[in-house]
Parts: structure tokens; sequence; C-alpha cells
């Protein structure tokens, strides 16, 4: 039987990039479809890769990160309350879709390689969240600047901020991660 493989760019296909709208409230729109698809979604499928490969500090991390992206979204949520369930992104469409072709592989991967695939699911929280704070998001906070909003830029700052810390939790647990695999092989 083939192997599966699954490499950190099929994982990072399974995230969604929420995009700046030409109006204020679709921006927001966007950004709490994606948020919460992190919560709901996302994160809590990391956390279920780190618990079967045995990595249950990692699986709580996971589980923090994804309580604070909907802390973003509840945020965000206080100033634009005509929100309610936002529309499907089609970007967070293909996420789902593209996390439903892996998933399946994904177990037995896991079960084969899990620090592999651990390691791959850290990489891949990086890229993300590396993007959201240095791209993505002060994009949308400029955006509410322009348009003299500092209400709203007041929170993408702190969602910014969030962000960058998420970044740095996930650099150090990925270093935990390698130099755990090494002291294992030494
Ligand atoms: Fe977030
Ligand atoms: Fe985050």
């Amino acid at each position: 039987m083939k192997h599966p493989e699954i490499t950190e760019d099929m994982i990072f296909q399974c995230f969604s990039a929420a995009q700046r709208c030409t109006d204020q409230h679709g921006t927001a729109a966007s950004f709490v479809d994606v948020e919460e698809y992190e919560n709901q979604i996302m994160y809590p499928e990391f956390a279920r890769w780190a618990e079967k490969a045995g990595q249950r500090d990692l699986a709580r991390l996971f589980r923090k990160v994804a309580g604070e992206e909907k802390l973003h979204a509840v945020w965000l949520r206080e100033l634009y309350d005509d929100i309610g369930v936002p529309p499907r992104g089609e970007d967070t469409q293909r996420a789902i879709d593209a996390l439903e072709t892996i998933k399946a592989n994904c177990d037995a991967l896991v079960a084969m390689n899990p620090k592999g695939v651990v390691e791959k699911a850290l990489s891949v929280a990086i890229r993300v969240e590396e993007r959201e704070y240095r791209d993505i998001y002060p994009r949308f906070r400029d955006q509410a600047l322009e348009n003299d909003d500092a209400q709203t830029a007041a929170v993408y700052q702190r969602v910014i901020d969030s962000e960058q810390q998420h970044a740095e939790w996930f650099h150090a647990a990925l270093k935990d991660v390698q130099s755990a695999a090494v002291a294992e092989t030494a």
C-alpha cells in the first residue's frame, strides 16, 4: 500500500485568509468568518493530532489558541452587532474542502510518524499567524484608520499583538518538539 503523504503546503491550504473588502463591514464579516473557522475547526483539529501523537501540552496550547481566536471574533462582534452568521467566504470554503481531503490520510500518518505531523502542524501554524500579524490584519487596521474609525483600528491592533504572541508560542513549541526529537535519537 502506498504510504500517505501530507506536506506542509497541504496543511497550509486548510487555513483561510480573511479578505479586505471595499467596505469595512465586509472586511469585518470576513475576519469573523476566518477567526471562527480557526476557533471551531482548524486549531481543534491540530489539538486532536497532537493528542493522538501523545503531545498533551501541545494539544493544550492549540486549544488555548483556538479559544483566543474565538475572542478575536468576539471583540469585533462587539463593534458590529449586525454581523450575525457571516456568509462563508470563498477561501474558507476552499480551506474546509482541503481539510476534508487530507483528514483520512492524516490519521494514518499521525499513527506512523507522530512527531513529523506535529512539527508540520506547528510550522504551518507559525506561517498562518505571521501572515495575519504582519500582513493581513495591519491592512484591516489601516482601512479603519483611513475611515477615521479609531475604535475598530484599536481592536485590529489588539488582534495583531495577540497573533504575534501566538506565533511566538508556536515557535517555542516547535523548538521543544525538535529538541525532544534530537534527545531521543542521541
Ligand atoms: Fe486570530
Ligand atoms: Fe492566532
